[in-house]
């Protein structure tokens, strides 16, 4: 009798990579990670802090590295925009020496799908001298962060393999969803209808997400086009800035095309420049009340010669003036919408790298976690 399959092939689930069976698994882990917060339209994170405790934070600081960094930045905009409460973010290699202002009043989120990372433990480890809370938004059950942290809220990916974060990351933002309704409910900044209208549609995001795979046949094509580009840019305002900084950075780990992201208001001040004729620019346009100002920024890089990949909402109506292929997203809250626009992204960057051979689980002089410095 001849095995015909292997141990990593059987684990790979019939996916010929774990990145792309990761990608087709975040439907079920962010129900896995959201659904048991969740109980009669009110949000239980299992932490021991109280609503008064959470009520009364006047400073957050979210320190992390690599993707978990990038969660972080949609974190600064949920709680900003729904608590009020100020939120700084930082890479914990900067933060651990850069002498952070740190009070007893802070709070301090620690965002790591292994738990390892030895930046972000040794920045952990300062919140705590300087007697900060800290919360650790963590993957790994009882890895070195979430055993010394002062509360924890765990991820339920279940085990990431792919070097390249892709699930951990989706449950990374759900997480960040749910504290920034639970702090403004405590806050008073959000009302209960309003978050009850809110959950709502957090709970719905799985079937959209499931949705959205469906089209991995037609960001494979595109990935086809764009694939012998040497340099690309990714472009967005607002939540689709932090959305483009994730995606440039799948794309760059895994297929090794240098690729940058720019907050599309900034471009005239320098970046603007590198753009000649073919460049590839990826352009997120899903926050209506920036899209005017989006589709100026893309009509600029058009202007000299860029090739657009735009990203919007499905309907947005005659976009063939300035963009050459598009990847069109089902309608939802704008505040949703990095739940949704990083599954094309993270399937443009594997698809990318596939065709063009590279290692896709395993790419080049990177490691799943970085346990020294
Ligand atoms: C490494 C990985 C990245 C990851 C980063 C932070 O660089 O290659 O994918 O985002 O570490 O890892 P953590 O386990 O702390 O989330």
């Amino acid at each position: 009798l001849t095995a015909t399959w292997d141990i990593e092939a059987a684990e790979k689930g019939g996916y010929p990579h774990f990145m792309l069976k990761e990608i087709f698994e975040q439907p079920s882990a962010f129900s896995n990670t959201v659904s048991p917060r969740l109980r009669d339209g009110k949000i239980d994170l299992g932490i021991e802090l109280t609503d008064e405790q959470l009520k009364n934070f006047k400073q957050i600081h979210i320190v992390a590295c690599g993707t978990a960094m990038h969660a972080g930045i949609v974190g600064r905009y949920l709680i900003e925009k729904l608590a009020r409460i100020p939120v700084n973010v930082d890479v914990a290699s900067e933060f651990r020496y850069r002498d952070p202002i740190l009070n007893k009043e802070d709070l301090v989120i620690i965002i790591s799908q292994s738990g390892e990372t030895a930046d972000t433990l040794a920045a952990m480890r300062l919140a705590k001298k300087h007697g900060a809370h800290t919360l650790a938004v963590v993957n790994v059950v009882g890895s070195s962060i979430a055993r010394e942290a002062d509360s924890v809220l765990y991820t339920w990916a279940g085990p990431e393999i792919a070097v390249a974060s892709t699930k951990a990351y989706t449950v990374q933002l759900s997480v960040m969803y749910l504290l920034a309704f639970k702090l403004g409910l405590c806050k008073g900044t959000l009302s209960q209808a309003d978050a009850v209208a809110l959950i709502d549609e957090l709970a719905g995001i799985p079937v959209q997400l499931q949705s959205i795979l469906g089209h991995a046949e037609e960001y494979k094509a595109i990935a086809e086009k764009y694939c012998h580009a040497e340099d690309m840019f990714f472009i967005g305002r607002g939540l689709d800035y932090a959305l483009s900084q994730e995606g440039s950075l799948k794309l760059k780990e895994i297929s090794y095309i240098h690729s940058e992201a720019y907050a599309a208001g900034e471009l005239k001040h320098g970046t603007i420049s590198l753009i000649t004729d073919g460049v590839p620019v990826i352009a997120l346009a899903t926050q209506q009340r920036l899209c005017e100002k989006m589709v100026s920024n893309i009509k600029e890089v058009k202007a000299r010669g860029a090739d657009v990949l735009f990203i919007c909402y499905e309907g947005y109506g005659d976009c063939s003036e300035f963009a050459d292929s598009v990847i069109a997203l089902p309608q939802s809250n704008d505040l949703f919408a990095p739940l949704l626009s990083i599954i094309p992204m993270q399937l443009f960057a594997y698809y990318v790298a596939l065709l063009k051979g590279c290692d896709v689980d395993k790419p080049r002089n990177l490691a799943k976690s970085v346990t020294v410095e």
